[in-house]
């Protein structure tokens, strides 16, 4: 009887270290057959052991048995269990539908060329400033140097609110509000939207971006202009870059500049070039020395401090360097356009 009580707990204790091995429906096959068969499987050999024990014996023996058969089949049962829902569920699995892509939305590309071009100034030195997009007709146009019914306002197409505001027309305003509040030396970028009343084409729309520098201190000149713009332009489009400056008018710089890159599309080749007109070069930006007026407007003394300032359109540079035919297209939200400059 010792003894085989001794085998059930052999018994057991080896169906207990083998069910941890068991990895697969097949080899949970091999392990039951293994335990329960009727030929030769371990428990029909523990009952063949019980019918030689004495009659009185076996009453006990025998629960001892049933008791580890009713173990072995629960253990079994529920493992197989296991087994069934995962290929149920590779089963439901379709591993060709494509995934859910969730679309979390992003930076909008003329927001991103912006931080390009602000990283390329902070790399200088500058710091940013910004100003209301709502403004008065002083900081607008009259601290700026603009007399009063002068033409040269009709250069700024402007949109007029009540009471004297308007929308900005450029970011020259926040110029005056910069060096109201803080004397030289000036160091900034201010980027920002501005307005003017235009009929949207490929090159105009009524709202669009301005990046706007002002550098005021002690000796600065106009090869201080020159070699920033130079610096700047470079860095953004690429060392090769060509560039030139020609005379232009600012009622708030003097002398004033125009600067112009060579064409990134054609590069001065196609007499048809729908960007350039033929004419290979784009102008991009506005500059000039700070007019001493201006200086006069914010109580700075002209005689101590010289500065140059300069104003260029983001979105419309955006243009030529992703090389987009339409301006337009950065504002109609169709994201098959919008997304493409995600990936950068
Ligand atoms: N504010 C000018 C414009 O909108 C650009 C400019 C800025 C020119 C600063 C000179 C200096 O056209």
């Amino acid at each position: 009887m010792k003894a085989f009580k001794n085998n059930v707990t052999k018994c057991r204790r080896e169906f207990d270290k083998s069910v941890l091995q068991i990895k697969s429906e097949k080899s949970l096959q091999e392990l039951r057959n293994h335990y329960l068969s009727r030929k030769r499987g371990q428990l029909t050999l523990l009952f063949e052991d019980l019918m030689a024990l004495k009659p009185e014996q076996r009453p006990i023996a025998g629960q001892m048995v049933n008791e580890l058969k009713k173990d072995i089949q629960e253990k079994l049962q529920s493992l197989k269990k296991t087994f069934k829902t995962e290929e149920e569920v590779v089963e439901r699995t379709d591993f060709t539908l494509p995934g859910k892509v969730r679309y979390w939305g992003a930076a909008h590309p003329v927001h991103l060329f912006q931080a390009e071009i602000e990283n390329i100034f902070i790399s200088m030195g500058y710091s940013i400033e910004e100003g209301p997009e709502i403004e008065t007709d002083y900081y607008n146009f009259g601290a700026l140097n603009f007399p009063p019914h002068h033409p040269a306002r009709d250069d700024w197409d402007t949109l007029y609110l009540k009471d004297e505001l308007l929308l900005r027309t450029h970011t020259s305003p926040v110029q005056i509000r910069v060096m109201e509040k803080q004397k030289p030396p000036i160091k900034i970028v201010i980027p920002g939207k501005v307005y003017r009343k235009e009929t949207p084409d490929p090159t105009h729309l009524p709202m669009f971006y301005q990046l706007e520098g002002l550098v005021v201190d002690k000796g600065i000149t106009f090869a201080h202009l020159k070699g920033t713009l130079e610096y700047f332009l470079k860095t953004l489009f690429s060392e090769k870059i060509k560039m030139r400056f020609r005379p232009g008018f600012f009622p708030f710089t003097e002398p004033s500049a125009e600067v112009d890159i060579g064409c990134t599309v054609c590069e001065g080749k196609d007499e048809e070039c729908r960007v350039c007109g033929g004419s290979g070069w784009i102008e991009i930006l506005g500059s000039g020395m700070v007019d001493p007026q201006v200086f006069k407007n914010v109580n700075i003394d002209p005689e101590e401090y010289t500065g140059f300032a300069f104003g260029l359109g983001i979105d419309r540079t955006a243009m030529f360097a992703y090389q987009i035919s339409d301006m337009r297209f950065f504002y109609e939200n169709d994201l098959r356009f919008i997304r493409q400059f995600l990936l950068k």
